[in-house]
């Protein structure tokens, strides 16, 4: 795909979609573009997010059909503040506690809701997933409207998510008038999610950048059984976030086995030896933070090239290396299910 630069601070995508730089004037567009219904392409510091107002059901309708989402996969609603989520969710002290520790920032927690959140947000559920992005220009937006954004990640459904704007434009560009450029996502995964609807049993439903560690809360309760997630956040299928191209693991600081010509092999850092044109790596040093940040990126260039199957190594078992490697497994089930 081609990305002309074009005058007044603006990309024009072959597709309808615009990149738009941050500056006063793109940022009162996407303003005007989401109080009158529309779906944009915001970056976070997890990955791109496709925003709608939350408030809105044709926003929200919005987003399940351009995304291809199934309507029994809840969104995940972006406040401005504390006080601004509030009024549509029932806290308790442990959310306030996480909250005040790790907002903004890449944590979502899921509470009950308030009758202003609709189903459709929720799908049905009496519960609500939400997050104070960290992301200055995903907040300088927040902070100029008067509703909360829900937003999933700006892929089609099931496929990678984007962690740099010309993923949404190239995969979604033909739905989403304009995606904020605000260069690669810092972390390249997606949002740890806690369940705090019981204070006292709280449960990662889903690893992220904050490690069950940092949270404080032991990782037996992390939901691992593919029934119990379901039951406990819809739509986390096992078989997700995967490219087109056919994905197996390897072990870390293992080797692949039966590699054909055609396939390409992925490592965390670059191997010693057998250096081929088909051979890539995640990070220089090894450092798992720098191989999330690169992972969806990497996989989405090689999806591009033709290869018959991806190797992929897995990464070392902790902090956000459980997020990457939950990822990684979920990108290979799809083959292999
Ligand atoms: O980092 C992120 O969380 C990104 C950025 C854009 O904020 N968003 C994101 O949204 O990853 P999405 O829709 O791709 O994944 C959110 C997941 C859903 O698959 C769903 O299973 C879970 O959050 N979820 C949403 N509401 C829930 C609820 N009330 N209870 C349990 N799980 C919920
Ligand atoms: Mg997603």
């Amino acid at each position: 795909m081609s990305v002309n630069a074009a005058p007044n601070g603006l990309k024009q995508m072959t597709s309808t979609c615009r990149i738009l730089e941050l500056n006063e004037a793109n940022l009162e567009h996407c303003k005007q573009l989401l109080q009158a219904g529309q779906v944009v392409g915001v970056p976070t510091e997890t990955v791109y997010g496709l925003a709608g107002n939350a408030l809105c059901e044709s926003s929200v309708r919005k987003i399940f059909e351009v995304k291809g989402r199934p309507l029994i996969d809840p969104l995940i609603v972006h406040f401005a503040s504390i006080r601004a989520a509030e009024a549509h969710v029932v806290f308790n002290d442990a959310a306030r506690e996480l909250a005040a520790k790790f907002w903004p920032g890449p944590l979502t927690i899921v509470l009950p809701k308030k009758d202003s959140i609709s189903d459709l947000v929720t799908a049905g559920l009496t519960s609500v997933a939400i997050r104070i992005p960290g992301h200055p220009i995903f907040r300088s937006l927040l902070d100029r409207l008067d509703f909360p954004l829900a937003a999933p990640s700006a892929n089609p459904f099931g496929y990678v998510s984007p962690t740099r704007p010309e993923h949404v434009a190239k995969t979604l560009g033909e739905f989403v008038p304009a995606v904020l450029d605000g260069g690669p996502c810092m972390h390249g995964v997606e949002s740890t999610i806690v369940d705090l609807r019981d204070a006292a049993s709280p449960k990662i439903l889903r690893p992220g950048p904050i490690s069950a560690e940092a949270l404080g809360i032991s990782s037996e309760n992390s939901i691992e059984s593919t029934d119990e997630r379901a039951q406990a956040a819809p739509g986390m299928m096992t078989q997700h976030y995967s490219p087109n191209t056919m994905v197996k693991l390897f072990e870390h600081s293992g080797q692949p086995t039966s590699i054909s010509r055609h396939d390409a092999v992925l490592y965390n850092t670059k191997p010693a030896t057998q250096v081929s044109e088909k051979t890539y790596w995640l990070s220089e040093s090894g450092d798992t933070r720098e191989i999330a940040h690169n992972l969806f990126s990497m996989i989405q260039k090689l999806d591009g090239l033709n290869y018959h199957c991806l190797h992929i190594e897995r990464v070392t078992e902790s902090g956000i290396g459980i997020a990457v490697n939950d990822r990684l497994s979920r990108a290979a089930a799809r083959r292999s299910n």
